[in-house]
């Protein structure tokens, strides 16, 4: 989605900015540009595709004497993503710009407006309408025009204004789409779609919510209420992220850089939340106590994309150990259905921004009709986790990679904390379980730490045979069937290789029509509860001379039989199965899209934040 930044402070404005939008860059965008203030006159430069396009016609500028500017990286949603059509938009005098992340849903009838008033414009975009429309209230005031131009606009926005007539301040303004400050008294005022943009100058963040104005200056920001008008006292929250955390460090992509953090989020994720001596879970965030859990007979699971993978492996969890029947659903779908929810069901949104439009709107949905709501999410501070009753958070630290890998393995470990901490509230296992299940997940990050560069040699080594396929299946029954779900979206994202996942008992209700001497099917057949079933299906994969990767137990000798192409891993208890098996099939997807060139961390099309339905 759309990225913003801006920037007043002692600094040079164009290279704060470019940096910040690079660093921004992973939320998928098709076109970008800059815009800043120097003498007197609104500078503004644009491109389509890549930054890169960008730093190339703006060389010159990074020794701008400016100081205060704005840039944007633009995901097209109304207009090709042309030049033309990239932000900033100005007004008809050139003196006033605007960025925006979002959708102005009556910009058609806006526009027709301002046209029949004489407003000319030079893009297709919806963003262009706030521009004109701020240009056709402004006198003096600008804030008092940004007001009442957003009074007249439907939709979500994040915004950014820039006027010549107010040369030392932007103006920001707020409404369902995620936007935060950064101050700093050395380095001065910024502003930016999300945190990684702000980590190489400041900690010391302001989260805007829906419907405030930001006033920014190089020494200070005032934020205001759109509804009541009057100035807020907002909390300025320090974040333990640093900008080193959001670089390569060596990796020649995020994602591998993070499938490799992977052990370390595990642990993040845990620590401090088990005690191993009398097995149990703390949660003091979670604002969720033994009455609550009394009340709930139902729990709705609601996310998007690998989050909702991560929902599907939690209800296997929940269900087997607290005993409460669980519904996953996709955000979208859950939003628009007849919703069965009230008091005593309990919602919890997965997410790892914590601002998907989705989610956030199912969520809002479900706490209306009575139920309790919790988010297991990674980014502190974001709209969900302000919005929800208690959260869960995972300490993936900042994940940049468009396809999400940490993220999704230290969901699984909060999920699989919060199923421990329901169960002993409802006294469904026993406290030798649950420090028999707490030891497990706390070990497992150990496992992985070990087994990572082996199954990458692995990996590498059987690729070769695979990389140029049109078509791939992932199979899995059980806590496998969402993470083969998982290994045939990372590949499908990130490789544009056409890949479905299927739960293995279910290929002989369509699928199996595809299996020829062609077709690669990735099986996932750990020796757990349902490995003989497993096994069947993959004698009927076998049968049909369908090309075979295993992936199964450390021993498991019969897997030799049926290909070449086994990855073990080593046994650990079932339970943790879904941690330890996703990693060969985010390596999987990982090296076939590296080998054949693709662009890994930001895959055509796809945006790491989705905040627009
Ligand atoms: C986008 C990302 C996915 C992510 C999904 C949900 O589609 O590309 O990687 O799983 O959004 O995002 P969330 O932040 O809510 O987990």
């Amino acid at each position: 989605m759309c990225g913003i930044v801006g920037y007043c402070g002692p600094r040079r404005v164009v290279p704060v900015v470019l940096e910040g939008l690079r660093r921004l860059e992973y939320r998928g965008y098709d076109s970008a540009g800059i815009v800043y203030l120097e003498n007197g006159k609104l500078i503004k430069h644009r491109s389509e595709g890549k930054l890169s396009n960008l730093e190339m016609i703006i060389d010159s500028a990074i020794i701008a004497p400016a100081h205060i500017g704005l840039g944007h990286t633009r995901w097209a949603t109304h207009g090709a993503p042309t030049t033309n059509n990239a932000h900033p938009h100005s007004d008809c005098s050139g003196d006033l710009v605007v960025v925006h992340n979002g959708i102005i849903e009556n910009y058609h009838s806006l526009r027709e407006e301002l046209k029949s008033k004489g407003h000319r414009f030079s893009s297709e975009t919806d963003t262009e309408v706030l521009a004109h429309l701020i240009e056709e209230y402004l006198e003096d005031d600008l804030v008092s025009a940004v007001k009442e131009a957003v009074g007249r606009v439907e939709g979500s926005y994040a915004i950014g204004v820039l006027w010549t007539g107010l040369p030392d301040t932007l103006i920001a303004v707020r409404n369902q789409s995620p936007l935060v400050l950064g101050t700093s008294t050395e380095q001065g005022t910024f502003l930016a779609s999300d945190i990684p943009a702000l980590l190489p100058y400041t900690n010391e963040v302001v989260f805007l919510d829906d419907m405030e104005l930001a006033v920014l200056k190089a020494d200070s920001f005032k934020v205001y209420s759109l509804i009541s008008g009057s100035l807020l006292d907002k909390e300025v929250k320090t974040i333990n992220w640093n900008a080193g955390m959001a670089e390569k460090g060596g990796f020649k992509h995020f994602m591998l850089k993070e499938i490799f953090e992977q052990p370390q989020a595990i642990t993040n994720t845990v620590s401090g939340r088990i005690n191993l001596e009398s097995g149990s879970v703390e949660l003091p965030e979670v604002n969720f106590g033994k009455e609550d859990i009394g009340r709930i007979d139902r729990i709705f699971l609601v996310a998007c994309g690998t989050s909702w993978h991560a929902a599907l492996v939690a209800k296997y969890w929940i269900e087997k150990f607290a005993h409460i029947p669980v519904d996953v659903d996709i955000a979208s779908e859950f939003r628009y259905r007849h919703l069965l929810v009230n008091d005593r069901v309990l919602t919890v949104s997965i997410s790892q921004s914590g601002e998907t439009a989705d989610t956030l709107a199912g969520i809002r949905l479900a706490r209306k009709l009575g139920s309790k709501v919790i988010t297991i999410c990674n980014v502190v501070g974001s709209t969900m986790t302000r919005e929800a009753d208690g959260t869960v958070y995972t300490h993936a630290g900042p994940e940049i990679g468009v396809a999400s890998t940490k993220a999704f393995i230290s969901q699984l470990a909060a999920l699989f904390l919060f199923t421990l901490f329901l169960a002993q509230k409802k006294r469904t296992i026993s406290p030798e379980k649950s420090r028999e299940l707490g030891k497990a997940l706390i070990d497992i990050a150990t496992v992985v730490e070990q087994e990572l560069p082996r199954i990458q040699a692995d990996i590498v080594k059987l690729i070769d045979n695979f990389y140029d396929c049109r078509d791939f299946l992932f199979v899995g029954r059980g806590l496998s069937f969402p993470i083969a779900l998982e290994g045939a979206l990372k590949l499908k994202e990130i490789s544009y290789i056409h890949a479905e996942g299927y739960a293995s008992g279910e290929l002989k209700h369509g699928p199996i029509a595809l299996i020829d001497k062609e077709m690669p099917i990735l099986a996932l057949v750990p020796q757990d509860d349902v490995y003989q079933k497993s096994l069947s299906n993959v004698e009927e994969i076998k049968a049909r001379q369908g090309r075979l990767i295993l992936i199964g137990t450390e021993g498991d000798s019969h897997l030799r039989k049926l290909t070449e192409d086994v990855i073990y891993l080593p046994k650990v208890p079932d339970e943790m199965n879904p941690i330890l098996y996703t990693i060969p099939a985010q390596l999987l997807a990982y090296e076939i899209a590296s080998k054949r060139g693709c662009d890994v961390d930001q895959p055509r099309n796809l945006a790491k934040s989705v905040t627009v339905e």
